[in-house]
């Protein structure tokens, strides 16, 4: 016997509350001597942390489990967990079609994995608790740089017609203000200085405060006094919950960078109809006209889904001529692909070659405004919170107040510093500037 620490792999799908979930969850397995490796090869534990909200995602998890039959062959004692939303919603059927996994856990059960690991036998747990996992992780121990994500909302009560966040991550759980707070000021005292709040319905935060239930706008002017933290951020919002406070906040809060991430779906009324989002086009151009309003200079993304089913082309054109009015800094497209369970899947889906062809125009329209965007910088004094050294000697790497990627001719600088600088040039994906000397 040897005690030398047990290692830990884990695989991360999908999105950024699944990125923050395995940080936290190499923590809570830290507590039990586990080290993370980036070598699966070696690890005494493989963790899938697995996300359902697109594509064959629980295929795609089988067949990854199935790549590590070889493993778990050579090394018996090996487990092998499956997290996330995949183990969410097929729970024991994973442990059926796959019995070289231990371990099924569901996102709201990540603080019973300590016990789970040390189970004799196959364990499930895909339960929604009443008590609140985060009180019960450990403090984050590792920070990776200067900017930080915070989980401070939960679920969503929404239920797009396509989505099955509503099924897998279950109802709206707000944290507490108190907890959200100490976590912020823990994070800076430790380095931090950009905080992104995360949230699958983050603006319909309404967590409990003094004098009762908070909303965004008022946890991020609380946050924004926060000695230190420089900047804040918030993703992914509903259009519906913008309310004019959160509007407010963005013309108020210098701390509040001017970019946000709002999802649309569609540019059609029908097809918003059918996809359950309660909104028109109009409202939502409506709504961006008044929060650029509040923050002149916001850059806007978005997220997109063609080929739902029933979308005609004339519902594809309104989806264009919607990107056409808005003009996003960028976006995400996606072609719409059934997910068990939810209403949409019950209906006849269109021909792929149509909803390929419409993905392809209206990711060109995109890439198009996001080059634009990106250009519209050059000559632009902007801030930049540097993450880390570039490739080049004397470059500095960061995101720019409007979250483009900038790479940075300055030889003395320090990651972690906030500096001012002016764009120089634009390329593909990133910009370049120089540092203006205070
Ligand atoms: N098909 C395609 N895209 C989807 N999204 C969510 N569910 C589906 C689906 N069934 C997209 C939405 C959402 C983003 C996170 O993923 O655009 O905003
Ligand atoms: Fe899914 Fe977002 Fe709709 Fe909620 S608001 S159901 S997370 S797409």
């Amino acid at each position: 016997m040897t005690d030398a620490p047990k290692k830990l792999f884990i695989k991360t799908y999908g999105c950024q509350m699944n990125v923050y979930d395995s940080e936290r969850m190499a923590e809570a397995l830290g507590a039990k001597g586990y080290v993370t490796t980036e070598v699966a090869e070696e690890a005494d534990m493989v963790l899938l942390n697995t996300c359902h909200i697109r594509e064959k995602a629980a295929e795609k998890v089988y067949s990854d489990l199935g790549r590590l039959r070889p493993l778990k062959q050579a090394k018996p004692d090996l487990k092998i967990g499956v997290a996330g939303c995949v183990a969410q919603a097929e729970g024991e059927e994973i442990l059926r079609r796959m019995p070289l996994v231990d371990l099924v856990v569901g996102p709201q059960s990540y603080h019973r994995l300590p016990e789970m690991v040390e189970a004799k036998g196959k364990v499930i747990d895909t339960d929604f608790p009443e008590e609140d996992k985060f009180e019960h992780l450990p403090e984050r121990k590792t920070l990776k740089g200067p900017t930080a994500f915070l989980t401070v909302q939960e679920g969503c009560d929404k239920f797009c017609a396509f989505c099955v966040v509503p099924y897998t991550r279950g109802a709206e759980v707000s944290r507490p203000v108190g907890r959200l707070l100490t976590e912020a000021r823990d994070l800076v005292s430790r380095g931090v200085r950009e905080i992104t709040l995360l949230g699958q319905n983050v603006n319909g935060y309404h967590g409990e405060g003094e004098g009762g239930a908070w909303g965004l706008a008022r946890l991020l002017r609380e946050m924004a006094g926060i000695e230190g933290l420089e900047r804040l951020r918030y993703t992914t919002s509903h259009p519906n919950d913008m309310d004019d406070d959160l509007i407010a906040a963005h013309a108020e809060l210098p701390q509040l960078m001017p970019y946000l991430h709002l999802p649309v779906q569609s540019g059609s009324d029908r097809i918003l109809k059918a996809m359950n989002r309660k909104h028109t086009a109009a409202e939502y151009l409506h709504l961006i006209g008044r929060i650029r309003a509040a923050r002149p200079d916001i850059l806007l993304s978005s997220d997109f889904i063609v080929g739902f089913p029933g979308e005609t082309e004339e519902d594809f054109e309104a989806t264009m001529d919607l990107v056409r009015q808005v003009h996003f800094g960028q976006a995400f497209s996606f072609k719409y692909s059934a997910r068990p369970g939810t209403p949409a899947a019950e209906k006849p889906e269109l021909p792929a070659e149509v909803a390929d062809a419409r993905l392809y125009r209206l990711q060109a329209l995109i890439t198009e405004q996001q080059r634009a965007a990106q250009q519209a910088m050059v000559g632009r004094e902007v801030g930049v919170l540097y993450e880390k050294t570039g490739r080049l000697p004397g470059q500095m790497v960061g995101k720019s107040d409007h979250l483009h990627a900038v790479h940075v001719t300055d030889p003395s600088g320090q990651v972690g510093e906030l500096v001012r600088v002016r764009i120089t040039a634009s390329s593909t994906n990133s910009l370049a500037a120089e540092r203006i000397s205070a």
